[in-house]
């Protein structure tokens, strides 16, 4: 994408990582940080939802090249037309990175980029539940620059395994029951928020519209980081990823919050009720991160749950054989 569109030196307005971007829209350590000039907008400290008014202001002062919208820890919708409106003011392309949210956009539970922004940019595997690659959507006077950057510019031979997965994926998406997927997807993430919020702790933008929960721990348990939180739960056998958020205090290799998501476990058949006994689990720990005990006896709570809900369903015959 960025291959096709811009010359080294070429500005890039993106949303910060610590406030929900990517390390690819521009980070130092990433090559968009190194090759291109970067400016970014940010949440609004109060109400941790993007700050638009920011963007537009410097959209207006740093004149860019490309203007970024879509997240990795942002829990919010996006508002794309805002977003489209400041890059057109400016004469900058728009590419939206939807990595996390193609299945909830595929199932119009999150508003779509697609007709709006220049370009849509998205992961296969993540909501949309196909096999691991990326797709890129742009107009027809594009098409042959981004395949040019792709091959021969960055990738080498196709995957065909991969790419199998990837139809099946799509294939499935296209069903009726793929909507009520995505939908239970959203229910879950805010039956998660609910009940962490009943338990007193603290969430980027007090809740969630999508498939994930950002946590700051910092009020709520202010010696525990994001590390210590992610060690633990994954002792007790809850697998999810320390995150920075909005005003980091500490450096994101420890960082002060944690992401959660319900795609997963939304696939194994996870209702409100397993999800509240998750969200339980996920504050027992915290109150004792250092509690051999507590890892222990969480641990044989999710190999219940892990059992009650299977990944197959031990009745299906996978060959599609009856016998
Ligand atoms: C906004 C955004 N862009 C790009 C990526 C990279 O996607 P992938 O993991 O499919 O390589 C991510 C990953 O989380 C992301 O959140």
């Amino acid at each position: 994408m960025y291959l096709a569109t811009l010359e080294p030196g070429d500005r890039i307005l993106s949303l910060e990582l610590s406030h929900g971007g990517h390390l690819s829209h521009g980070h130092p350590a990433n090559f968009t940080g190194q090759r291109y000039e970067i400016e970014q907008y940010h949440v609004d400290a109060e109400t941790g939802y993007i700050d638009y008014a920011e963007l537009d202001e410097k959209a207006a002062r740093f004149d860019p090249d490309m203007v970024v919208s879509g997240s990795s820890a942002y829990p919010r919708h996006i508002d794309y037309e805002r977003i489209q409106a400041a890059a057109d003011a400016t004469d900058a392309l728009h590419l939206a990175d939807v990595a996390h949210t193609t299945g909830l956009i595929a199932a119009g539970e999150h508003p779509s980029p697609v007709g709006v922004a220049d370009f849509v940019t998205g992961s296969t595997q993540k909501t949309i539940r196909a096999g691991r690659g990326g797709i890129i959507m742009c107009r027809e006077e594009w098409a042959d620059d981004i395949d040019t950057a792709v091959f021969p510019g960055a990738q080498g031979g196709p995957l065909m395994h991969n790419i199998a997965g990837k139809a099946v994926g799509f294939g499935e998406a296209l069903e009726p029951a793929f909507e009520a997927y995505a939908a239970d997807v959203v229910r879950n993430a805010e039956v998660l928020a609910d009940r962490f919020r009943e338990h007193g702790l603290s969430l980027v933008s007090g809740g969630t519209d999508k498939h994930l929960v950002l946590v700051d721990l910092r009020e709520s348990h202010p010696d525990v980081t994001g590390a210590d939180a992610q060690d633990a739960l994954e002792q007790a056998g809850i697998i999810l990823n320390k995150n920075t958020v909005p005003g980091e205090t500490r450096s994101p290799f420890v960082a002060s919050g944690i992401r959660v998501g319900t795609p997963a476990l939304t696939t194994r058949g996870f209702g409100s009720e397993a999800i509240e006994t998750v969200a339980d689990a996920i504050v027992r720990v915290l109150d004792s991160p250092e509690a051999d005990a507590t890892f222990e006896t969480v641990a044989g709570e999710v190999r219940t749950l892990c059992e009650q809900f299977p990944v197959y369903d031990d009745s299906d015959d996978l060959n599609g054989d009856d016998d």
